[in-house]
């Protein structure tokens, strides 16, 4: 029998790329449709390059500072893209902004996670900033990179309840196991095709079943009791 051939998947990583080995270790499966095929990181010491490099994951640092403007970093990584055959990207806590042009050619074939529910707390310090407006229930969510930042159709979000006492890097913590989880979920339905878009909405080609809602802070047992 035949293999299916895998889609061929770029990680973008800046740091400690700790997404990128979720995406790497479950990638490992057989039945995975996506294989992770160029790690790239922008910055020479990422912590992610050892770990893409013990998993024998070809990986290219084009460092930005080498380049004296966006273009010509973002034909860079487009060479370097197209030599590999790369299909699909996946930032994976990639710290660089990308030009209109980059964008446009990846548009419905790059994705970004975000550890916060789009399209609240886009940007930057997420967590403290859930935690400063006393939301309830923090999250993360993977979406199609769009231009405009944190924007674009969203594939996957995990919803994280906030906690008495948390700190940014304690929510931030319980927020990025959540993140391990849906990256290498939502990279699955966007490479098997279990997911399509459709003007600048997701759709499901699978069945989906109702679920629970979540409840921050939990209800009272017999109020969740009640029928
Ligand atoms: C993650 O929280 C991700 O959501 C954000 O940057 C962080 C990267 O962490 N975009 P890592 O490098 O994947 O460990």
């Amino acid at each position: 029998m035949s293999k299916a051939k895998k889609t061929q998947v770029g990680v973008l990583i800046s740091g400690r790329g700790s997404n990128m080995q979720a995406l790497i270790e479950a990638a490992k499966a057989p039945d995975y449709p996506a294989e992770i095929a160029l790690v790239i990181s922008n910055r020479p010491k990422a912590k992610g390059i050892e770990f893409a490099k013990e998993n024998n994951i070809p990986v290219q640092i084009i460092d930005h500072k080498s380049f004296e403007t966006r273009d010509e970093f973002d034909k860079a990584l487009n060479e370097a893209l197209a030599k590999a055959n790369i299909e699909l990207l996946c930032n994976a806590g990639f710290k660089r902004l990308l030009g209109k042009e980059f964008v446009e050619k990846w548009r419905n074939k790059q994705l970004n996670i975000h550890p916060s529910l789009l399209p609240a707390f886009k940007g930057l310090n997420t967590h403290e900033r859930a935690l400063d407006t006393d939301v309830k229930i923090a999250g993360c969510t993977v979406h199609f990179v769009r231009f405009e930042m944190d924007e674009g159709p969203i594939v996957a979000q995990a919803a994280v309840p906030v906690l008495q006492g948390d700190t940014p890097e304690t929510l931030g913590d319980r927020v990025l196991k959540a993140e391990h989880q849906i990256y290498p979920e939502a990279l699955r339905k966007v490479a098997s095709g279990e997911v399509k878009i459709a003007g600048e909405r997701l759709v499901e080609t699978s069945n989906q079943s109702e679920q629970e809602p979540l409840f921050s802070p939990p209800l009272e047992k017999n109020q969740a009791e009640t029928p």
